[in-house]
């Protein structure tokens, strides 16, 4: 995810900003810029790919006295990751870097555009120092204009910006995306999207406040809100990097749990109309001759397959197999060419998923990546790639990722539906809402994870975990299985409810943990019949509902929902809390679970 920094003082401009930058690469991103004004000249690099790309296009360059500086890592939302699209973007005379997304842009755009205004990018930022310059030429003073230019701004941002009509200035405003101003005992000042880009560099912070702008002078901080000024609130900054990676959070998996809701509003702009699933990187070609679609994965991502198998068929109305690509490799499969071979991978590295997709490119098969990482071997490899833009994930245990890859799947098998024709209009528009409502869904409630954190100490012994669920809630209960035995090192196994009498039962006994995943929305009574069998048995119940369970011993209660794809998507923050929690009271380090790795590149 895009990171920036910024630097007003009279030191290595250059290498600071550099420094900052490096410091937020764990957030992701692939392209990089800076810009430095320094009197009334502005020297500006950019580079696509890693930041030694920038650093090497910075090697001649160097800033000797006072300037103001800018810089920016992209993650390309709006336009490809290319050069003209990275930050800063100039207009006549000023620089402006910005995260989140401007969500009316297009409007700005068109008006702009009107007036004669020539954008060089695909991008929703450069309308903001269009904008600036167009109201500054409209006669007003730089504050004055930055002032009205986001006021005019909807939608989450972060945003520096330096112009030649105020040297010696950096102007600051922030919603909805984070931004920290820090200043030293050298009255440098210092801007960065996350504590990390700042620690070692200066000792006392302002967390701006959604609404909040400015900028910062040689002189000081101006800090407003809703035209009154504001006094700035310092705070001290942590010290050590990692943690302030974290943001404060135990464990990257923890921080990345509580990041869902954010990135699932990534994953979905501008990929939802009214009526309408949008993938503008998919050649509407890509469905011609298609009857069947072959989901293959490893892992979580298989789970994520597997769950979405169910909704291919029932939304879009296309036969569905799904394959775990390391049984896929050597089976020696018929694959035909009416099939769309889909792979999904956070990495796009994974050493078996990337040979079937190989394999079935060979067989003359259409192909499509669902693939958290840009330029990944198997985005290039694939005809067609749809990106989830979860950000980077750091906890080996996956979380966001899988989150992101089923809304991803989910909008697929509605572009799907819609292609083929096969939902109705309402029906459509039903779904988006509630594709609409899931950032919010995933939002972590603090009292939930109390109490998930309370009820974990229960779950550390037993000779064993079950995890069961129908229909969807099956692949979720394999998930919650996986993410509890790699990080706890408990012996866990995801089940359908209703196969649990066809052998398993026989494990039943008061040390036998069973986690029902319980959905009001979908075969709840059939569910419940099966949880009832174990309850008869003995089996120790922990059952996941809106609705209380009397035979369970203990319930973890979710929100009620209308429908079963909320339900889904909070069961799956509560199972990832839960194996977390039980994980950190084992001792174990969840991050780096014993005999794990990241990305699995050999076979
Ligand atoms: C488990 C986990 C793994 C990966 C699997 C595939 O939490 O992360 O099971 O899902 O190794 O990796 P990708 O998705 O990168 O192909």
């Amino acid at each position: 995810m895009c990171g920036i920094v910024g630097y007003l003082g009279k030191h290595d401009t250059k290498g600071i900003l550099l420094d900052g930058l490096k410091e937020l690469e764990y957030r992701g991103y692939d392209s990089a810029g800076i810009a430095v004004l320094q009197g009334d000249e502005f020297s500006y690099f950019k580079a696509v790919g890693k930041l030694v790309n920038l650093e090497a296009k910075t090697a001649g360059f160097s800033t000797s006295g006072f300037a103001a500086g800018i810089g920016h890592t992209r993650w390309a939302t709006h336009g490809k990751p290319t050069e003209i699209n990275a930050h800063p973007h100039l207009g006549e005379s000023s620089y402006v870097v910005h995260n989140g997304i401007i969500e009316n842009y297009q409007e700005l755009k068109n008006a702009l555009v009107a007036g004669g205004v020539h954008f060089l990018s695909q991008t929703d930022t450069e309308v903001i120092v269009h904008l600036f310059e167009s109201l500054m030429n409209s006669g007003m003073e730089p504050m004055q204009a930055f002032r009205e230019t986001v006021s005019r701004l909807k939608g989450a941002y972060a945003i520096l910006l330096i112009t030649k009509q105020m040297p010696d200035t950096i102007f600051f405003a922030k919603h909805g995306s984070p931004m920290i101003v820090g200043v030293n005992e050298s009255d440098e000042k210092f801007f960065g999207s996350s504590d990390a880009a700042l620690i070692g560099k200066c000792n006392r912070v302002v967390y701006l406040e959604d609404g909040q702008l400015g900028f910062v002078s040689r002189t000081g901080i101006h800090l407003e809100n809703s035209n009154a000024c504001v006094v700035p609130r310092f705070a001290a900054l942590p010290e050590s990097k990692l943690a302030a990676q974290k943001e404060g959070f135990r464990f990257f998996m923890e921080k990345e749990i509580y990041e869902q809701s954010e990135v699932l509003s990534d994953t979905l702009i501008g990929r939802l109309a009214d009526e309408a699933i949008v993938f503008d990187e998919l050649d509407p070609s890509l469905l011609d001759g298609i009857n069947e679609i072959k989901l293959c994965a490893c892992g979580t991502s298989y789970h994520a397959a597997l769950a979405s198998s169910y909704l291919f068929e029932r939304l879009g109305k296309i036969r569905t197999s799904v394959e775990i690509a390391s049984e896929l490799r050597y089976k020696e499969p018929l694959l035909c060419s009416d099939t769309l071979f889909v792979a999904i991978s956070q990495s796009g590295e994974t050493a078996d998923t990337l040979e079937t997709l190989k394999m079935a490119r060979a067989a003359g098969l259409k192909t499509l990546v669902i693939c958290n990482v840009d330029n990944s071997s198997m985005v290039r490899e694939a005809d067609a790639a749809i990106l989830t833009r979860a950000g980077i994930e750091k906890g080996v245990a996956s979380t966001k990722a899988f989150a992101t890859q089923m809304v991803v799947l989910w909008m697929f098998s509605l572009y799907v539906a819609q292609t083929k024709g096969a939902i109705g209009t309402q029906a459509m528009r039903e779904q988006i809402a509630l594709l609409r409502e899931i950032p919010a869904v995933v939002k972590v409630d603090d009292g939930l994870h109390e109490r998930i954190r309370r009820l974990s100490k229960r779950y550390l012994h037993g000779h064993g975990f079950f995890f069961i669920g129908r229909d969807i809630f099956f692949p979720l209960a394999l998930e919650g299985a996986l993410k509890l035995k790699e990080i706890s090192y408990l012996h866990a196994e995801g089940y359908p409810s209703g196969e649990m009498k066809h052998g398993p039962i026989a494990l039943a006994d008061p040390e036998l943990f069973t986690i029902a995943l319980m959905p009001k929305n979908l075969l709840y009574d059939k569910t419940k019949s099966n949880v009832e069998e174990l309850s008869a048995r003995d089996a120790t119940i922990c059952a996941i509902s809106d609705t209380p369970f009397e035979k369970a011993d203990d319930f973890i209660p979710i929100a009620a929902h209308a429908h079963y794809m909320p339900e889904f998507f909070e069961m799956m923050v509560v199972l990832q809390l839960l194996s977390m929690e039980i994980a950190i009271r084992l001792g174990n380090d969840v991050d780096m679970p014993r005999n794990l790795a990241k990305s699995v590149t050999v076979e």
